[in-house]
């Protein structure tokens, strides 16, 4: 039951366990043992095929999700994406390709910004309208031509977690599917495919660092600042990850591409600064090892989050917590589950109100 905290304290750590469960409920029924199966856009799937352009609009947190989609469809399938705050698109003139999709991402469906953003975009001649939502009875769904629906069940925290999660799952549905049509490989459909079925699991091994992270969440309370870096899909997930503790704990984070480390942050870096880094395990391990050097060089403490044969481990300045290693494609997901601990545990220690932090609202219905 969605209204009952069961075992814990707070709606948001309910919501976070739940994860494993809802991601394999957004997977069901849309992919087979090596194909995504269309037919989850409705009956009409022919549309898959005419999309040579995307347009991503959303907001906060389900924002995020669609900057990493926007890597996963010019990765995968080749097409040009851009993704926008709703906020911003609705209020400007925007030039439209031709076969342009318009994707809208909200956990609600009742975001009075992207509403009008999905309103406006159907004046403007795109190929067709597609809603990621968690509320099918939404007027997001009921307004757009097609919906897939996140299937997440109902989110209490005012803080997003399991509803950004399965949107990046549903976005990853949606990803191979419009590559399908772009020249992915059966071979290479059919591993991606077989990455998400491992999904739930490695999401249940990701929860095992609890009690680690609410142990190093002490050591947050008494900063004021802290520092998120990613390359990558990891930068939008690194924006995620200080958001989350802007929203609940109330400490001043920012998040930057790693490589723009040096274009100022960098003179932010003291020993007050925590700073957090995602490294993923891929061609850009080296670049992002290389980014922690220059920040250890100047006395900032660094928090680590890296699966174990990165060669990462705790030593001076480096506090290093274990993430599962997964395909790359995943990575994104993953990583962001010790990251909603680590706010959660840091809100926590400071005694917040967790699930309804103050000035903040779950569905943003007023402009
Ligand atoms: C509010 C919520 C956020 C959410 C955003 C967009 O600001 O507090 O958690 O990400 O609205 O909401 P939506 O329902 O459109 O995803």
């Amino acid at each position: 039951d969605a209204t009952d905290k069961g075992e814990f304290r707070h709606y948001m750590m309910k919501e976070i366990y739940e994860q494993p469960k809802v991601i394999s409920a957004c997977l069901e029924g849309r992919i087979s043992e090596s194909k995504v199966l269309t037919s989850c856009f409705g009956a009409d799937s022919a549309f898959l095929k005419e999309i040579e352009n995307v347009h991503i609009v959303a907001c906060g947190t389900s924002y995020h999700a669609g900057l990493v989609a926007k890597y996963w469809i010019e990765d995968l399938a080749g097409l040009p994406c851009s993704v926008e705050v709703a906020s911003e698109y609705r209020y400007r003139k925007v030039a439209v390709p031709k076969k342009t999709l318009f994707l809208t991402l909200s956990q609600s469906g009742e975001t009075a910004d992207t509403l009008a953003a999905l309103r406006m975009a159907k004046e403007l001649g795109y190929l067709t309208t597609l809603a990621i939502c968690n509320v099918p009875s939404s007027t997001l769904v009921r307004e757009s031509a097609l919906t897939l629906l996140t299937n997440a069940g109902p989110e209490i925290g005012v803080a997003s977690t399991k509803a950004f999660t399965t949107q990046l799952t549903a976005l990853l549905i949606t990803s191979v599917a419009i590559a399908v049509e772009n020249g992915l490989s059966a071979e290479k459909e059919k591993e991606l495919v077989q990455a998400m079925r491992s999904l739930p699991a490695y999401v249940n091994a990701a929860l095992l660092e609890d009690a680690h992270i609410k142990k190093i969440a002490d050591r947050f309370a008494n900063k004021n600042n802290a520092l998120f870096l990613g390359r990558g899909t990891m930068f939008p997930i690194a924006l995620e990850g200080s958001l989350k503790l802007k929203e609940i704990s109330y400490i001043h984070a920012e998040a930057y591409p790693a490589g723009e480390l040096k274009h100022g942050p960098l003179a932010l870096v003291d020993e007050d600064m925590p700073i957090i880094a995602l490294v993923p395990h891929n061609d850009m391990l080296d670049k992002l090892k290389s980014n922690l050097q220059e920040v250890a060089a100047r006395g900032g403490e660094l928090y680590v989050f890296a699966d174990k044969d990165t060669d990462l481990h705790s030593e001076e300045n480096i506090i290093f917590t274990e993430v599962p290693k997964v395909d790359s494609i995943l990575e994104p997901i993953v990583h962001t589950i010790p990251l909603q601990l680590l706010s959660y545990h840091v809100a926590v220690v400071k005694g917040t109100d967790v699930d309804q932090p103050r000035n903040l609202a779950k569905s943003v219905t007023v402009e």
